[in-house]
């Protein structure tokens, strides 16, 4: 599957995202053996800077606190090197076409295979497509990975898409929603479809309320001037938390492979109505125990009305789900990093017991994977009374010796092999931003003077009307006691 012989071209090779996430996943893969043999990567940018300044810059993430990677470090700056130049003219490209084919030159393999990584900002997005489309689209593999902001909202999302197919087909086009490759999120189908016991209890006979939470300790930090033409909608939920939903809600596919996989998530998305306005809660975090708030950011502009926090409850109009809400959440400056999904059943029914907690199945996506039951059972002794408990699988303890692989190596290795399973299709992204037009409109102010977010100090759970909301659908927290006292007992 893996083709030798193979070059990685990586565009915004300066920027964050590249240093960040790309180099660190390729060094990843290539350490762990997983990358094609006689792979080279090149990076591309325009800053001007010699090789040395490039290979430092692109390991400058790489985790290695006891230095024991540093052999492997070289030899992975060794495959690396570097091109400057524009994104918007012709002569760059012809440059860079010069460096590829002299990497080719010394290839055995005489079917070239090219991966271009777009690790840039939209505004030259599509002059890079067309331009490597023109200039550097050889006569084997090509593949072009891409990342979001696909857009700001269904209109915009279809012209960048349109633009985008003139030059690179759907089979060459790698979208990345890199909680895609997060190691729990591929979880989910397995626990639902290689599990009778989960499986039939999937539906709305069983489940009272879904709510899928993101949270993050720390603000927009400098990176406020981008975060506020986008808000936190845009940011996380209608790309990461919305992947999650699907996965989670969608049929069982006929197969593992991609076009089956993503023909079930397009469907059930494609059952979900807009978002209401009243089914929203937005907020916006302000400083507090000597944290600045949003709109202390140098970088936001005064007064913005940006949403830093976003609560929406979506519906699901299919037998299977009808009446469930499924609660997505996300903020930043928060009290703690957490992304959940939490699936809460239905009460038993009365009779028996007078109170009891509903059973609740929880899936943490990070930090350290787990996936819990709670569920009730009898406190041991020689009485009866029942008691809240966990079922607990936590990786670090079941999995003790696996290594969990970060979500950008996943995607990269799939990508190189050319499965498109994990990655967002054309009409899964327009589905998408239909779903979530409507308020993103409301909240621009495009259809009247926009709604003021609530306020939450930074550091906190979020909004005070946070509980309120979650309650309105259907949410029961259970009690933190322990022990329950059993009504009606025999
Ligand atoms: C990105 C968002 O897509 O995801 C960031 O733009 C956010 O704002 C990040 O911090 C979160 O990713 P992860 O993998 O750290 O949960």
């Amino acid at each position: 599957e893996l083709r030798d012989d193979t070059i990685i071209i990586v565009f915004g090779a300066s920027g964050d995202l590249a240093k960040k996430k790309t180099f660190p996943a390729l060094f990843g893969l290539y350490r762990d053996g997983f990358l094609p043999n006689g792979v080279k990567i090149v990076g591309y940018a325009r800053t001007k800077m010699d090789e040395a300044e490039f290979h430092k810059r692109s390991t400058s993430y790489i985790k290695d606190p006891d230095q024991s990677q540093a052999p492997k470090i070289e030899e992975f700056k060794k495959l690396s090197s570097y091109v400057s130049g524009g994104y918007e003219d012709s002569a760059s490209f012809e440059n860079l076409e010069k460096h590829l084919k002299s990497i080719e030159s010394a290839y055995q393999s005489k079917v070239t295979n090219r991966v271009f990584y777009l690790a840039l900002p939209p505004s030259v997005f599509l002059p890079v497509a067309e331009n490597l489309k023109k200039h550097n689209y050889a006569s084997g593999v090509n593949r072009i990975i891409v990342e979001k902001p696909f857009g700001k909202d269904l209109d915009s999302s279809r012209e960048l898409l349109g633009a985008l197919k003139q030059h690179w087909t759907e089979d060459e086009t790698y979208r990345i929603d890199h909680y895609l490759g997060k190691e729990m999120v591929k979880n989910i189908l397995i626990l639902r479809f290689a599990n009778v016991a989960f499986s039939a209890a999937w539906d709305n006979r069983s489940i009272s309320n879904v709510q899928i939470t993101f949270k993050e300790p720390f603000g927009t930090e400098g990176r406020g001037g981008y975060f506020d033409e986008f808000g936190i909608i845009r940011d996380i939920l209608q790309n990461h938390l919305l992947q999650v939903l699907s996965v989670l809600t969608m049929e069982q596919p006929v197969s593992f492979a991609a076009e089956d996989v993503r023909d079930e998530k397009v469907k059930v998305l494609r059952s979900i109505t807009p978002i209401a306005r009243e089914d929203t809660l937005l907020g916006q975090y302000v400083s507090a125990n000597g944290k600045p708030g949003y709109l202390d950011d140098d970088t936001v502009p005064p007064n913005s009305s940006c949403p830093t926090f976003a609560a929406t409850t979506l519906w699901i109009h299919n037998p299977r789900w009808e009446g469930v809400p499924f609660i997505l959440k996300a903020g930043k400056a928060m009290n703690e990093a957490k992304v959940e999904v939490r699936i809460q059943f239905k009460d038993v029914p009365p009779g028996l017991f007078g109170n009891i907690s509903r059973n609740e199945l929880v899936i943490r996506i990070q930090p350290s994977e787990s996936v819990y039951l709670k569920m009730n059972a009898k406190v041991p002794g020689l009485y009866t009374r029942a008691l809240p408990i966990e079922m607990d699988l936590t990786y670090k303890r079941r999995f003790s010796d696996s290594k969990i692989p970060e979500a950008y190596e996943a995607l990269i290795l799939d990508a190189l092999k050319g499965d498109h399973s994990n990655f967002v299709r054309h009409d899964e992204l327009d589905v998408a931003w239909k779903i979530f037009t409507p308020i993103l409109h409301w909240i621009d102010g495009k259809e009247g003077p926009p709604p003021r977010p609530v306020p939450y100090p930074y550091g906190s759970r979020g909004p005070k009307e946070l509980d309120a909301f979650v309650n309105k659908f259907h949410f029961t927290r259970s009690s933190t006691e322990y022990s329950w006292p059993i009504t009606n007992v025999a």
